[in-house]
């Protein structure tokens, strides 16, 4: 279970306190699926970096499972169980999709097990597992190269950053297949996506939606997702949904064009 209690985060800017995130308070408990949601520039992103260590709060403490975690590194929240998948995945020059993966379990997987983790993403793996993660591959192929470690890592709690981008649509479908199976897979594990797509706040069990650094609505998928259906909390991807039912845009795979 991971507990942000007060958290608040500003930057300088021209000398200027810029606040970005406001006095949140907001519980992920284990086994649930929670999607941030919100407009963009929100404060979705810095949360998510918070959580996993990237910046740390100017005020407030983040538990994860009872430990004070606020000034542990990033390396040592990983050891705990945060995983974590950047909204613009990062290239690695000269290490394999393989090394990749290795790395980021900090163990000798096997070749058959990380092309398992490469399929479940939708990669060929064969294809994949010698490439070099550089400028060859493209921001989708990166994306769910990403997606794997985060699968091949199996952690307690992981983290996507609008895990949409740059998926096409073939395998928005296996996207969600990937993000069902890790929750029905990972006993007593917590997923935390952020994401504009009606098709993955479908699948939520909450929603929390953040805007100008304060959550503006939570609770569960029920009770939030017709309040958002048609705002501009779902844009940009999700402009064609229908407010009387969210559910078969699902069944019938449509509203996803604009993804
Ligand atoms: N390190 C930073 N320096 C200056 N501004 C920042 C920094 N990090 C985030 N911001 C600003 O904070 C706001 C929230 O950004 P972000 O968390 O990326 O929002 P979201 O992911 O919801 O789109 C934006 O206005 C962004 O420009
Ligand atoms: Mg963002």
């Amino acid at each position: 279970m991971l507990e942000l209690d007060r958290i608040s985060f500003s930057v300088d800017e021209d000398g200027q306190e810029k606040d970005i995130i406001e006095d949140i308070s907001l519980t992920i408990p284990d086994n649930k699926l929670v999607v941030i949601t919100g407009p963009n520039g929100g404060g979705k992103s810095t949360m998510a970096r918070l959580i996993a260590g990237i910046e740390k709060p100017i005020s407030g403490r983040i538990l994860f499972n009872g430990t004070d975690i606020t000034q542990m590194s990033i390396t040592d929240r990983a050891k705990m169980g945060i995983g974590f998948a950047f909204q613009q995945p990062v290239r690695f020059k000269g290490l394999q999709v393989l090394d990749l993966i290795r790395l980021a379990t900090g163990r000798q997987i096997t070749v058959a097990e990380a092309c398992k983790y490469l399929s479940a993403v939708g990669l060929c793996a064969r294809d994949y597992i010698d490439r070099e993660v550089n400028a060859s591959l493209s921001g989708g192929e990166l994306k769910r190269i990403e997606i794997a470690t985060i699968l091949a890592k199996g952690s307690s709690l992981s983290i996507f950053d609008e895990p949409e981008a740059g998926i096409d649509l073939w395998s928005f479908q296996n996207l969600i297949e990937v993000f069902e199976n890790m929750r029905r897979s990972i006993r007593g594990s917590s997923i935390l996506i952020i994401s504009h797509q009606e098709r993955i706040l479908n699948i939520a069990d909450e929603i929390v939606v953040l805007r100008d650094g304060k959550i503006a609505a939570q609770g569960p998928r029920e009770e939030i997702l017709p309040t958002l259906i048609g705002t501009t909390s779902m844009m940009p991807a999700c402009g064609k949904a229908d407010p009387g039912a969210p559910k078969s845009e699902t069944e019938t795979g449509k509203g996803e064009q604009q993804a």
